[in-house]
């Protein structure tokens, strides 16, 4: 199934436990499900998302900040490590780091994110955690194609979660990552399959 012709490639970024890139490992077990996992790739070496992708026999690599000279050179081996894969779809699935001008002009065309917010409210590191703290009643989480700005490329697909009184960071966060985790299978498989369309920040799946 994996590494089988004909499915769209698809390279997923992360630096956490890769519990949204375990959905799409799952979902791509199917192989009625329009792409496969071709490549994972993290900056950081403790990343669970690795395990979860070496016990699927998917490839990884690590590109750490640490083993580059500058933020710029980093940036072009981000690009170098997701090129190995030809990927048709980038997921950025708890990606961590900013993408440069680099990767972008190599992928900005093809790279969605994964934030647990409704943006554009709440954009940043701490989506959860400021929506908690400005006391909404609905957040949840967004698909956007990423920019050069912090969670500001235009939307592909949001679900609302409700917020409830007894709410902590992480009682709210795993609530997102239920629908997260949902949302982002349908959104990967509907770009994949029948790719997209963007007018005036206006994104429409064919
Ligand atoms: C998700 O909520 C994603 O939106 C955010 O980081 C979380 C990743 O979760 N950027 P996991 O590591 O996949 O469990």
């Amino acid at each position: 199934m994996e590494g089988r012709p004909g499915r769209a490639a698809v390279v997923v970024l992360v630096s956490g436990t890769g519990t949204l890139l375990q959905a799409l490992l799952d979902a791509a077990t199917d192989p009625a499900v329009p792409f496969r996992v071709a490549g994972v790739v993290t900056d950081r070496p403790d990343a669970g998302g690795l395990d979860r992708a070496r016990a699927t026999g998917v490839p990884t690599a690590v590109v750490a900040p640490k083993d580059f000279p500058d933020r710029a050179a980093w940036d072009d081996g981000v690009a170098r490590a997701v090129r190995v894969f030809a990927p048709r779809l980038v997921v950025l699935a708890g990606f961590m780091r900013i993408l440069g001008a680099a990767y972008l002009a190599e992928f900005g065309d093809r790279t969605v994110n994964t934030h647990p917010a409704l943006l554009p409210s709440f954009p940043g590191a701490h989506g959860v955690r400021d929506a908690l703290a400005h006391g909404v009643k609905v957040t949840g989480t967004s698909v956007i194609l990423v920019d050069a700005g912090t969670d500001t490329g235009p939307i592909v697909a949001q679900r609302a979660v409700e917020v409830r009184d007894d709410d902590d960071e992480a009682s709210l966060h795993e609530r997102i990552k239920v629908v997260e985790r949902e949302l982002l299978v349908d959104v990967v498989s509907r770009m994949t399959a029948h790719g997209w369309q963007v007018t005036d920040r206006k994104v429409r799946l064919a």
